[in-house]
């Protein structure tokens, strides 16, 4: 019994398994957190081991290790970091709660299994709070910073790119970057490439976000988002990094395919936005062992889980921002409250799917097809 009186329950924390992720959704201080509120929790053996955090610190703080995935995924709750992959899926059923990124509107295989499975799904990227999307917002920081480093780096020849310095040199003008949604990983992006010296120019459809940007100095330029308007920005830029969101929706397609083939030859895509399914038409999911394609002459980095291969600082800026909430979903689901359209308050907007319907409006306009909350 947790020092509450309330019912606990138990806790997985499995290891990931998509290709390159590196990531765990808690660390050991955190799960000491669920432990000392009187829940049990089952770590999977080298769930840690890739973010620096050994077997030996989780059973320190009175976590129990197993071998066995489905042993992980038979708790009350599951916090992962990302989205069920295709050998997961029978791991979900009727009855399991599960915490994790899942990005629906780009997953429509994961999204039947979920409701086909009656499990209550909760995204980290749809929560809200009066900042804006606290559990997105960690990685988003991280990718963002992480998409300078790389589209900066993919200009270089040996990256199959034009041989573009970002800075330039005296008497050469500096590398041409757009940013593409100027939210939180526009913003990282747009500080690191500026930090390079390039020259950034912020595209939203916020205007007063690009107001605020310009004001500071983290970009040199504005543009409205019309893709007609970005177009002839597109033309000319060495870098575009894709990070437009609209929470829980499919990304905006903003730059069109023929804008992409206007760029020179060698210039280069990182498109965060590819986890919503892109906001570039060209873009299409790749993994952080094959991270490049190139389409129309043009470098494309289309990983969707870009934070993966920084699993140090990503994983230690992802448990702190999943802890207090997971103590507050586990306390949900002991008191019976989960799953409900208006349960979990601590957790607005995260519930995505419960007992085969989709909650999130987002998410159910995606997929006309599967059965609706009534509520939304
Ligand atoms: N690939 C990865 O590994 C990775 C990691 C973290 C985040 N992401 C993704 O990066 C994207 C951005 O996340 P964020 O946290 O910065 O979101 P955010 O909500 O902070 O910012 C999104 C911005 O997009 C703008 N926007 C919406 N529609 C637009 C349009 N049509 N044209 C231009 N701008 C538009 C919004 O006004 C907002 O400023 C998300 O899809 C997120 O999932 C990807």
């Amino acid at each position: 019994m947790s020092g509450s009186g309330m019912r606990s329950v138990s806790i997985g924390l499995p290891t990931e398994v998509k290709q390159g992720e590196q990531r765990v959704a808690l660390t050991p201080s955190a799960v000491a957190l669920a432990i000392q509120r009187g829940h049990r929790v089952l770590v999977q053996a080298g769930a840690g081991r890739g973010a620096g955090f050994p077997d030996a610190a989780y059973e320190t703080v009175g976590a129990k290790l197993v071998d066995d995935a489905a042993e992980v995924w038979s708790t009350d709750v599951v916090v992962k970091v990302k989205e069920p992959q295709e050998t997961e899926y029978a791991h979900l059923r009727d009855g399991l709660t599960l915490f994790a990124y899942l990005h629906l509107a780009a997953e429509p295989a994961l999204t039947t299994v979920l409701v086909d499975s009656g499990a209550r799904a909760y995204a980290f990227e749809t929560l809200t709070d009066r900042h804006g999307l606290p559990l997105l917002a960690p990685m988003s920081e991280i990718a963002g910073r992480a998409a300078a480093i790389v589209g900066a780096a993919h200009l270089s020849s040996v990256h199959g790119g034009s041989g573009t310095l970002a800075g330039g040199a005296a008497g050469v003008p500096p590398a041409k970057a757009v940013v593409i949604g100027m939210g939180v990983a526009g913003t990282m992006a747009a500080r690191g490439l500026r930090g390079l010296d390039a020259h950034v120019t912020g595209v939203d459809v916020d205007l007063q976000r690009l107001y605020d940007h310009h004001l500071d100095g983290t970009i040199d330029a504005t543009q409205v988002s019309e893709p007609e308007l970005v177009g002839s920005h597109i033309r000319d830029a060495d870098v575009v990094i894709g990070a437009a969101l609209v929470p829980g929706a499919r990304a905006p397609v903003v730059v069109a395919e023929e804008h992409v083939a206007s760029m020179r030859p060698g210039s280069v895509v990182v498109d965060l936005a590819i986890d919503q399914g892109g906001c570039v038409a060209t873009s299409r999911p790749t993994s952080l062992a094959a991270p490049t394609f190139v389409a129309h002459g043009v470098v494309h980095y289309c990983v969707t889980n870009v934070p993966g291969q920084f699993p140090r600082t990503a994983s230690s800026a992802l448990s702190a921002a999943v802890a207090p909430r997971l103590l507050h979903l586990a306390d949900d689901v002991a008191a019976g409250r989960a799953g409900t359209h208006d349960g979990s308050p601590a957790l607005p907007g995260a519930l995505n799917v419960a007992d085969g319907v989709l909650i999130h409006p987002a998410v159910a306009d995606a997929f006309p097809q599967h059965p609706r909350s009534d509520t939304t």
